[in-house]
């Protein structure tokens, strides 16, 4: 009995210890936190939050989605729409702030010491109606990878045109065949019928001086000859340089074809790098980046600006732990850690002078002015109907590269049927 009551008076001076140390201990509590899995996020995040729950006493679980933010959204707004509080943070792309909006905490105040720090562009994204409904944790911008060691080989430059790119990408690939790599390729991308495919389509229209599709003013601008060229350029690539299988490719499957060393090009966001440079990769130490070809000599490159965010739902049960955990994902520390280990470009502006960063992670200080001068995709004056635009953009570049109907057939239905979907106004 006497020892029973001395273990439990120890416990007791243990607790005095952390309550000294750590203020009045809160009942732990499970924080779920939703988001897709893309390259080693997943399987990395529980080192990324373990200083978290380690000074909170927190835990955190995640709830896994499928790595295509087109079919993470589609569970979003059900799960939003019907106010589950099953979920506290939801992890979201760039584009769906305006969409979404109505169901997250406004975090402006929670966030009041971060703000600055942030470049204003990014946090100007995430705000609606005055409102900062989510923090940046990562900002995307794609690049050209290509095989510095193949580009060597066959005596071939950087390319800076697509029709470069295209006619070394066949150099190469008629090369790597003819001794012996059958399933060698010369360019794969996105070219599934997803969000994916918006922003890779972007970078053909926007690089071949063909606007934006719907312009900051609103206006649908997609219907015209340099989009046309830019989609004919496109869809001459599939089934000869590209795999006809690239029209079911998202980023994923891409970087399994380029990471075995079955591509001389690759358009892909960052995460690829730290991936392609890791220990199991055919393609480690062989690779170098570049910015995405121009339609034609004078025009200028684009690359369509990506990201990610946390947001704290407005139907958590845990309301307090989930915002301490979202400014953890969004701060300096988790950033850092996400640039040195994913490259994953970050939304603090310090983290592009930081040595350590730049040492594990070059891409990253050299790909500032990239993403700076990103395009973005027209969220912001589509407002809540971005989605719908996009979807009728990514099925227009799909049928086209598809073989389902002719560049300018297809741009010019599309136009057709933005209009209806703004209607009088968007
Ligand atoms: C990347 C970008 C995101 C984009 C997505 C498309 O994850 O960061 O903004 O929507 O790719 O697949």
């Amino acid at each position: 009995m006497s020892f029973g009551y001395r273990a439990i008076a120890l416990r007791g001076i243990a607790l005095a210890a952390i309550v000294a140390a750590f203020g009045a201990p809160a009942m732990a509590e499970e924080v779920k936190v939703v988001f897709g899995s893309t390259g080693s996020d997943l399987t990395d995040f529980p080192d990324l939050v373990k200083p978290w729950e380690d000074k909170t006493g927190n835990k955190v679980s995640v709830v896994p989605m499928p790595s295509s933010t087109s079919d993470q959204f589609a569970q979003y707004r059900l799960w939003l729409a019907a106010g589950t509080s099953d979920i506290d943070l939801y992890q979201t792309d760039v584009i769906w702030a305006p969409q979404l909006a109505q169901h997250f905490v406004d975090l402006t105040a929670a966030a009041k010491d971060l703000i600055p720090t942030e470049f204003p562009s990014i946090i100007q994204s995430q705000t609606v109606g005055g409102k900062l409904v989510a923090l940046p944790i990562f900002t995307d911008a794609p690049a050209l990878y290509y095989r510095k060691d193949l580009l060597e080989k066959y005596k071939q430059p950087v390319p800076k045109t697509w029709d470069e790119m295209a006619a070394s990408a066949k150099i190469i690939m008629d090369g790597e065949r003819a001794a012996g790599s059958k399933d060698f390729w010369g360019f794969v991308f996105q070219g599934n019928a997803y969000e994916g495919l918006t922003c890779d389509a972007l970078e053909w229209v926007k690089s071949f001086g063909g606007g934006q599709i719907v312009e900051p003013d609103g206006t649908i601008s997609i219907n015209n000859p340099k989009a046309v060229k830019a989609l004919e350029t496109a869809k001459s690539w599939v089934g000869t340089i590209a795999p006809a299988g690239v029209l079911s490719y998202q980023e994923e499957e891409a970087r399994g074809v380029w990471q075995t060393g079955n591509a001389a090009f690759m358009r892909n966001w960052p995460y690829a790098y730290s991936l392609g440079n890791g220990a199991d990769s055919k393609v480690k130490g062989l690779f170098d980046v570049t910015t995405l070809p121009v339609g034609a000599e004078g025009d200028s490159s684009a690359a369509t600006l990506g990201g990610w965010n946390i947001a704290v739902s407005k139907y958590s049960k845990h309301q307090d732990a989930a915002i301490s955990l979202a400014l953890y994902l969004a701060g300096p520390e988790a950033q850092k850690w996400r640039a040195i280990h994913e490259t994953h470009l970050p939304t603090i502006q310090a983290l592009y002078d930081d040595a350590d960063v730049a040492k594990a992670a070059p891409i990253i200080p050299q790909w500032k002015n990239v993403f700076l001068n990103a395009v973005p995709r027209p969220s912001a004056p589509t407002l809540g109907k971005y989605n719908e635009v996009s979807a009728k953009f990514w099925s227009a570049v799909h049928d086209t590269l598809s073989g389902n109907g002719s560049a300018a057939d297809n741009l010019a239905k599309l136009e057709g049927d933005l209009t209806d979907i703004k209607g009088d106004n968007w």
